[in-house]
């Protein structure tokens, strides 16, 4: 399994807690662009988090009623998740997983949402590897952040080129093509600011 991606090994205990600590501007902004592709999930629906990271999303989405559950490969990640759960007085699940492999049963929960990791997949074996279990898991909908080609596209390039941290663009059509191999159909593709951004959040729900 050719599963050695930077961001797979790099949250050690240090990154994880700086890494929750995201630009409140940023956080913001991310959390709108969820909740206009929400708004397509129903309130009631058993939702997974996964990678969770610190949790900010799960935190964010049981706010606003949906019933989650979180994961994350990174043990780091997973303690600091779980604090962050406990300071918002949720007793959600948090536990480690991998997301190409989950530990799950076929259709575990109704939707799954995953946020910031796609994007990090230097291969598209990994890329539908990972489309293959979020949809395996997924009963009706997966929600999916990936990085689609941009006006910003050069620009953050140069500055990952420099600091040694490669993200990996797919456009849409690559990413439904995975999704339509595990039985999933597009919905509707979210991005922050078309054209100009590259962060897009797209809605696949399940065709067969
Ligand atoms: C950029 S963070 C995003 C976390 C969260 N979704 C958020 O937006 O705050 C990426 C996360 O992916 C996790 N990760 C990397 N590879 C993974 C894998 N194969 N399975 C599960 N989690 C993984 C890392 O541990 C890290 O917490």
């Amino acid at each position: 399994m050719d599963n050695t991606y930077a961001g797979r090994t790099k949250y050690t205990p240090e990154r994880a807690r700086k890494y929750q600590k995201r630009p409140d501007a940023k956080h913001r902004a991310e959390m709108k662009l969820l909740d206009r592709a929400f708004q397509l999930i129903p309130k009631d629906y058993r939702v997974l988090d996964a990678p969770c990271g610190g949790g900010r999303v799960s935190v964010h989405l049981a706010g606003r009623g949906y019933r989650m559950s979180a994961a994350d490969l990174s043990p780091a990640m997973v303690e600091v998740a779980r604090e962050n759960m406990a300071a918002h007085n949720l007793t959600l699940t948090v536990e480690q997983q991998d997301v190409e492999k989950f530990t799950y049963a076929d259709r575990h929960f109704d939707a799954v949402i995953s946020f910031r990791l796609f994007h990090h997949f230097p291969t598209a074996d990994i890329r539908r590897r990972v489309v293959r279990e979020l949809c395996r898991i997924a009963d009706k909908n997966v929600v999916l952040s990936y990085f689609h080609p941009s006006l910003s596209t050069l620009r953050r390039k140069i500055r990952e080129r420099k600091k040694g941290a490669q993200k990996y663009i797919t456009a849409l059509p690559e990413v439904e093509g995975y999704f339509q191999e595990a039985g999933f159909r597009l919905v509707k593709d979210f991005a922050q600011l078309p054209v100009i951004h590259t962060l897009h959040v797209a809605v696949f729900e399940r065709s067969r």
